[in-house]
């Protein structure tokens, strides 16, 4: 079992930088994108197999350090009593978005061990499988009410922020129920076997600071409290959180997972050694020459060793994109772990 990512993720020593990355498993993959044209997203969530399959694909081909369960943010709604769909090039898709008082209270509290019983199952199918961590994931309560207040992707935000700003009952209940069932979701991952988890909350750094103080730290708070029984590293995830790294720094999790936005110096600068970082190399790097990613990558690597040399886990700064090459990602890890090993 290589375990260089758990060590990673509680700041021990390791043999070199683990690495993975966030939607390793994806269209950039032809044998992906051969299983898409089969089944939707979601059937090839619902099938074990199949799920387990594709979850394992990225870690054989790419060389990772750790394999994410495959799977969606949207896995678990439906379970709370929302139908959504899952768009191709679009994302998730709710016909009938949540934003009366009326829906917010009818959402149910569900059993995840017999509503998700597969994704139990295709977690214990894959410890039987992977020789890395398995990652299990969920989405943050700011980042699922997007989707289910908007409906979908929205460039105004008008409905989600509309509730938020009105700061009544819905918005709280709202985001008390996701986070109550959220924590409920991940334990039970992590019962079934995940060995990490990360909660993504992708879209939570355009909040100013004061904003999401209020309006969504409490809740995120609020899980990782509830998993401190858990014995699992845990990770937090948004893009361009810099400004909020004071209140991230409060959350019981070990991990900070940081975008291309911001420089691993500064970022430890900010938020002191107690955490480990995840991250950072922008995306499109992955289409430069292999001198630019060599750079890119120099420039992660070379300020984590010189000021800290422990309590990192190099990923992309966002999630792999359906043009990237696979043999250009196999490269990334490659180099470094030829870089940082011995
Ligand atoms: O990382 C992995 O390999 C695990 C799989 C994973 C998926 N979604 C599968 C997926 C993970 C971790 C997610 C999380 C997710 N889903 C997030 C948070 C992470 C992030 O990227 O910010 C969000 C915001 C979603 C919602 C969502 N689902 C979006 C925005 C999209 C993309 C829409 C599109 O087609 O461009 C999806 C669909 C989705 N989820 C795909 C995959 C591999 C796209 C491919 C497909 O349709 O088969």
């Amino acid at each position: 079992m290589n375990t260089n990512f758990i060590k990673a993720c509680y700041g021990e020593p390791v043999d070199q930088i683990p690495v993975w990355f966030m939607r390793q498993a994806g269209r950039y993959q032809p044998e992906y994108r051969a299983i898409r044209k089969e089944n939707t997203l979601m059937e090839i969530v619902y099938q074990p197999e199949l799920c387990a399959h594709v979850t394992q694909l990225p870690v054989e081909q790419l060389g990772v350090d750790a394999a994410i369960l495959f799977s969606d943010i949207m896995t678990p709604v439906k379970a709370l009593g929302i139908d959504f769909d899952i768009k191709p090039g679009f994302g998730p898709y709710v016909e009938k978005p949540v934003r009366t008082l009326e829906q917010i209270v009818a959402l149910k509290n569900p059993d995840f061990t017999k509503e998700v019983n597969y994704v139990g199952a295709t977690i214990e199918l894959l410890r039987t499988w992977l020789t890395v961590p398995l990652i299990g994931f969920c989405g943050a309560p700011y980042t699922l009410a997007y989707y289910l207040v908007e409906g979908g992707k929205s460039k105004s935000w008008q409905h989600l922020h509309g509730m938020m700003y009105a700061n009544d009952e819905r918005w709280h209940q709202l985001m008390q129920h996701l986070a109550v069932s959220m924590a409920a979701y991940l334990k039970y991952q992590v019962a079934k076997g995940a060995q990490a988890i990360q909660l993504f909350d992708s879209w939570a750094g355009d909040l100013s600071f004061e904003d999401y103080e209020r309006f969504v730290f409490p809740y995120v708070l609020h899980i990782f409290e509830e998993l401190k029984v858990v014995d699992v590293p845990k990770i937090y995830f948004g893009l361009k959180t810099s400004h909020l790294f004071p209140l991230l720094q409060q959350y019981a999790c070990e991990v900070i997972g940081i975008d291309h936005t911001i420089s691993i110096n500064t970022a430890r600068a900010t938020l002191g050694d107690a955490k480990a970082l995840q991250g950072n190399l922008p995306p499109t790097a992955l289409f430069a020459d292999r001198s630019i990613l060599h750079a890119k990558i120099d420039f992660i690597i070379d300020q984590y060793q010189q000021h800290y040399n422990k309590g990192f886990i190099f990923n992309l700064g966002h999630g792999c994109l359906p043009e990237m090459q696979g043999e250009d990602l196999k490269y990334v890890v490659d180099y470094v772990h030829g870089k940082t090993s011995g």
